[in-house]
């Protein structure tokens, strides 16, 4: 059985090859078209994959998408009626739909004269996520996190998985997230593009966690392990928030409000000298990310009881954090996806269509190398030096 799965539409846009429960192969878009984090319809990972493996795109049998519109509905449906967001935000979420429904007349039009047969299976955002860790991890049973900042309506998802199943114990819910938490500040603190997070993550120990306080005005812990944003301090559940995620660079408005400014100080202008002021706000948000994570991780834990944990989401990324697993919760053995990010996306897709249509576990994703490989000869013969 041949399984592509896609990441697309959306940023770190990748594909995945999966075949007979075994990955083949695996790259993002950006690798291709030399544009970070390119967004759009990922053609070159899919040609890519399919000559790793020796395949034409007739040969698939089931196309895995990790993004699934019909997830969380009623949730969607309900906060629409009672919130009533900017329009122009619902317009534009509709627009994003249909761009997936478009999925087999733009892989008809990438692969001209290629029949297609294979079957498109959405998995939801945060199974794919969680997928992407648990069914490539050495563990047969473990807890299992995905925290991000949005996929179909909710911003991370926790519970616990065994052999094929993974099994939900609960979520966080738009517009609640730590991913926009976190990218929020990034944004503050004066770094405006897409994945800067890691540079606010960098600065955090050239600061104090003299904000800390402050920061719990902002994200607030509730008793599930799960967290809340004082939504005072954002725009994102009522306001169009301006971006580019077609078919380039994603780009992103801000995502924090007015208050936010009240709250911490006039923003940072990415052209301004970094001030010990920024850097403590760094470490405090930092701290804030620190302090919900290992919230949800210890409520997991004292649950599920489980001592191994399998991480996935773009706050997996957080490597700082994910160091301090072992010494600030009882999960003693932790399995971190090295794409935690959407790119793994495809990865979980695929291997979620795997699990659902009863296939075995038989693979342990124990490197990251799954995209082009050149030798020494085609290196100095792309760098101009033959
Ligand atoms: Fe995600």
């Amino acid at each position: 059985m041949i399984i592509l799965g896609l990441n697309a539409f959306h940023a770190d846009s990748s594909a995945a090859l999966v075949r007979d429960g075994r990955l083949i192969a695996a790259a993002e878009e950006e690798r291709f078209r030399r544009i970070k984090h390119w967004a759009g319809f990922p053609s070159q990972a899919i040609t890519y994959c399919l000559s790793e493996a020796g395949i034409k795109l007739s040969d698939v049998d089931y196309v895995a998408f990790n993004q699934d519109s019909r997830a969380n509905l009623l949730r969607k449906i309900t906060y629409f009626i009672t919130k009533r967001p900017n329009i122009n935000l619902m317009i534009r979420r509709l627009r994003n739909r249909r761009s997936r429904a478009g999925l087999p007349v733009l892989l008809e039009q990438a692969f001209p004269g290629q029949t297609i047969r294979a079957a498109i299976h959405p998995v939801e955002h945060h199974l794919a996520h969680l997928s992407s860790a648990f069914h490539v991890c050495p563990f047969d049973e473990a807890a299992v996190v995905s925290v991000d900042g949005f996929g179909d309506f909710s911003s991370a998802a926790w519970g616990v998985a065994a052999g094929n199943d993974i099994s939900f114990y609960g979520r966080v819910y738009f517009p609640h997230s730590l991913g926009i938490f976190y990218q929020a500040i990034t944004q503050y603190l004066g770094f405006p593009h897409y994945g800067d997070e890691y540079k606010v993550m960098g600065l955090a120990p050239y600061g104090r966690p003299s904000f800390l306080d402050t920061m719990r005005n902002i994200v607030r812990l509730v008793p599930d392990g799960g967290f809340e944003l004082n939504l005072e301090f954002f725009r994102h559940h009522r306001e169009d928030i301006p971006y580019q995620w077609m078919n380039g660079s994603p780009e992103f408005g801000d995502l924090f409000s007015p208050a936010l400014e009240h709250l911490l100080g006039p923003r940072r202008a990415p052209t301004d000298r970094l001030e010990d002021r920024h850097n403590d706000i760094a470490r405090s948000a930092q701290a804030m990310y620190e302090e919900a994570f290992f919230h949800l991780l210890g409520n997991l834990q004292q649950r599920s009881g489980f001592t191994d944990l399998a991480l996935a989401g773009g706050c997996a990324m957080n490597s700082v954090a994910n160091g301090k697993v072992r010494r600030n919760t009882p999960f003693r053995r932790v399995y971190v996806q090295s794409a935690a990010g959407d790119a793994g996306g495809a990865i979980g897709s695929a291997f979620a269509v795997w699990h659902k249509l009863g296939g075995k576990r038989n693979f342990v994703m124990d490197h990251a190398y799954w995209g082009p490989a050149f030798n020494a000869m085609e290196i100095q013969l792309h760098s101009g030096r033959c």
